[in-house]
């Protein structure tokens, strides 16, 4: 069995102010990830066609037939992402066309994770991540629907989970990682993927056809905005005195990880799916130099 241990610190945490935090998390977010809501559509769309049990076999449940899709996003007040805190809209969807086994890379608090494992309820969905203060809100925030696995992304993450997994997301987390690293977390990906499984990767990755054009949208307009908005969320958790421990333990283990910011073209990505086994890739959703890149093992 694959360790499940929970954060190092894991603080007793006002639920009210972990609400609060996951869902700023998630405006965060979408404010480095332009249409969020859109690519967070198109990987659930991709998985269920690709990974569902029943998704492709019935003729009004095809990817673009998925009545999940308009039901999870419902709007959310101009949020890119819909944070479902209560289930209401996830619960409309009766999961039944889900991957049965999912990991989430670098989640984060764990509103991604929480989203699929309400969206497919008999799925089991994991998280890796090794921000204590993120694992200390994801553990607090999804109890029990979430397995966390704490662990680097740039060395042990593999042998701490539990595959094989039908799905393998990772949002907005592989750009912290240096070139070598990134190209082993493709490899880790595939070993931990069943034959057919699926991994989505959604990253700024720039397309290489339109240098001039991916130059003009990137830095985009609200990146400046985003970074504050990063600043300030983290200005309130520091507030936070319960998680000083974790906020401490965070200090140390990004001292020696500085992100590495590596965002090479898609197909950089592509030719890593390769080299590695994928039997096939490429890109299922792109928002300027964003993209969101599907690769099947
Ligand atoms: C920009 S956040 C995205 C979080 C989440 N995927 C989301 O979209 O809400 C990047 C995440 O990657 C995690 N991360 C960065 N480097 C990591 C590493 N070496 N190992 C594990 N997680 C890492 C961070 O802790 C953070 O949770």
């Amino acid at each position: 069995m694959a360790s499940t241990s929970p954060p190092r610190t894991l603080p007793q945490l006002d639920p009210v102010a972990v609400d609060r935090w996951r869902r700023g998390w998630d405006e965060v977010m979408a404010g480095f990830l332009p249409g969020a809501a859109s690519c967070e559509a198109a990987v659930l769309a991709v998985a269920e066609a690709v990974c569902g049990p029943g998704a492709e076999r019935s003729p009004d449940r095809g990817v673009g037939a998925s009545p999940g899709l308009g039901q999870v996003f419902d709007g959310g007040g101009g949020h890119g992402r819909a944070f479902d805190g209560g289930g209401g809209a996830a619960r409309a969807f009766d999961g039944g066309g889900g991957p049965a086994r999912v990991l989430d890379l670098g989640g984060g608090p764990g509103v991604f994770a929480e989203r699929m494992a309400r969206r497919w309820p008999a799925a089991t969905v994991g998280l890796v991540d090794l921000d204590p203060v993120l694992l200390a809100l994801a553990a607090a925030g999804s109890p029990g629907r979430v397995t966390l696995h704490p662990a680097d992304l740039a060395a042990d993450w593999a042998a701490t989970v539990d595959g094989p997994y039908d799905l393998i997301t990772a949002v907005m987390a592989v750009h912290y990682l240096p070139p070598g690293a990134a190209r082993d977390l493709y490899r880790a990906a595939r070993s931990a993927l069943r034959p057919g499984g699926l991994l989505i990767v959604a990253d700024l990755m720039p397309d290489p056809g339109l240098t001039g054009v991916m130059g003009r949208l990137h830095p985009a307009a609200g990146d400046a905005a985003a970074g504050l908005a990063w600043t300030r969320w983290w200005e309130e958790v520091r507030a936070e005195d319960m998680l000083a421990p974790a906020l401490r333990e965070r200090e140390q283990i990004f001292a020696r990880r500085v992100p590495a910011e590596f965002t090479p073209p898609v197909d950089w990505h592509r030719a890593a799916a390769h080299e590695v086994g994928f039997t096939e890739s490429g890109i299922v959703w792109r928002w300027g130099a964003h993209a969101a890149l599907a690769a099947v093992a």
